[in-house]
């Protein structure tokens, strides 16, 4: 429930030439609070302003929709991406095992209403995501009594689940993650195995990615993966890259998921990362950021690498100390004064999730932490990574230091 004394709090937290938009920003997150949405701003004259307004000549600002907000389960975070963000990627509801997780039985339900939904506020939907080692039912590679199925049953069944969802959607989504998390971590090979990889060959990336392009040609088609703007995994990405695009395989951008910890900055391998997809003629989207509080032996979003937790692995519990929260914010700041820089290549930032408590990391690499890695709070509130990105939004944008 949002109070008088919570608008308190964020006078304190935010510069004072931000408090109005912070206020006013979260009287537009408001969604229980019908005593809030009633309360005039203090100044008048100030107008209302969300983030997908503050970033609107820069780039979409996007976030991550549950399940859970299209099934009618959460209400206040639907309200609240729908108020603040400009696309939208279903986290779980466009992925194979609940589009298709069994043969010919198709649930477009979910992912329908979120392309509605986006219809009625003008925002882009991003398909997440048609290839992928995980969440992708095992009958794809599958036949009778379980067996192995051959290269030419694989690659039928990779085209027409690609023809199908991209041909359901075609128009009304615009942007795909076609294939995600491809590249493996390991210095000793490019390619990690997956079902696909197994079953097809090498091949199963280019030919997913003809496939969803001939199904829709207008479609920004996107090669998603984590880290893959550190300087470890970069070069071979770059690399596999240039060698599709070399053989006319239609790829638009690079998704950089952007998994962040608050201990681990980059901040210039990722910019050496924009600069080089950027020299390949490839747009990039940020596809799901987040800065995670917790300390993680891993880096990244590579979902078998769970991790048993230590005294200090879940120190938050009862909250945020500020001074954490200021670190986050500015590390966020940092970032997307950036992708600002940047903002001819970098056409997307997506915070994968609208508040703190939908993100997958209160699970991840340890069940049941509670983290803080999005933009605003458990009540919807804005942290004080709204106020640090409202400001940067707001600064003119220095040149890239090497255009
Ligand atoms: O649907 C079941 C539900 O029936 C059950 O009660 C519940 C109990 O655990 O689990 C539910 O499924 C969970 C699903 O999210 C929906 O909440 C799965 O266990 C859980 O593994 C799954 O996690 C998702 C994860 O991808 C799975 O791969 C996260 O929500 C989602 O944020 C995450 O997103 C991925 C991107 O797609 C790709 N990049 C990495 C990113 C983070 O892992």
């Amino acid at each position: 429930m949002r109070s008088p004394a919570a608008f308190k709090s964020l006078k304190i937290q935010a510069p004072k030439r931000y408090w109005t938009l912070g206020l006013s920003l979260a009287l537009l997150g408001a969604t229980s609070c019908a005593n809030a949405q009633q309360t005039p701003p203090p100044d008048a004259a100030m107008k209302p302003i969300a983030l997908k307004d503050a970033f609107k000549n820069d780039f979409l600002i996007g976030t991550a929709v549950s399940y859970q907000s299209l099934q009618g389960n959460d209400d206040a975070s639907l309200a609240l991406a729908r108020a603040q963000f400009n696309a939208f990627t279903p986290e779980n509801s466009m992925k194979p095992d609940t589009l298709e997780r069994n043969e010919g039985e198709f649930r477009w339900k979910d992912a329908d209403h979120l392309v509605e939904l986006a219809d009625q506020d003008g925002a882009t939907v991003v398909g997440h995501t048609l290839v992928w080692h995980q969440q992708t039912p095992r009958w794809f590679f599958q036949g009778e009594n379980g067996a192995p199925v051959t290269r030419e049953v694989a690659l039928e069944r990779l085209r027409k689940y690609i023809t199908t969802v991209v041909g359901h959607f075609k128009g009304c989504v615009k942007q795909w993650d076609v294939v995600n998390e491809a590249i493996s971590d390991s210095p000793n090979e490019v390619l990690r195995p997956t079902p696909w990889r197994t079953a097809i060959g090498d091949d199963y990336i280019a030919e997913a990615f003809r496939a969803a392009h001939a199904a829709d040609p207008d479609a920004i088609l996107i090669y998603n993966d984590y880290n893959n703007d550190r300087n470890y995994k970069r070069p071979k990405t770059v690399a596999f890259l240039k060698s599709l695009l070399d053989q006319g395989v239609p790829i638009n951008a690079v998704g950089m998921q952007c998994h962040w910890q608050l201990d681990k900055p980059a901040l210039d391998e990722t910019e050496e990362a924009i600069k080089q997809y950027a020299a390949l003629g490839l747009k990039v989207m940020v596809t799901e950021f987040d800065i995670s509080v917790l300390k993680s032996r891993n880096q990244g979003a590579d979902i078998t690498a769970r991790e048993n937790g230590g005294n200090d692995s879940n120190p938050y519990v009862n909250g945020l100390p500020p001074e954490v929260a200021a670190q986050q914010a500015d590390l966020y700041k940092q970032a997307f004064e950036m992708f600002l820089r940047h903002k001819d290549v970098v056409r997307r930032v997506t915070i994968w999730g609208p508040q703190d408590g939908t993100s997958w990391l209160n699970n991840y690499p340890i069940r049941g932490r509670t983290d803080y890695a999005l933009l605003f709070d458990r009540e919807g509130k804005p942290k004080p990574a709204v106020f640090a990105l409202l400001q940067a939004a707001a600064t003119p944008v220095a040149a890239p230091a090497n255009p």
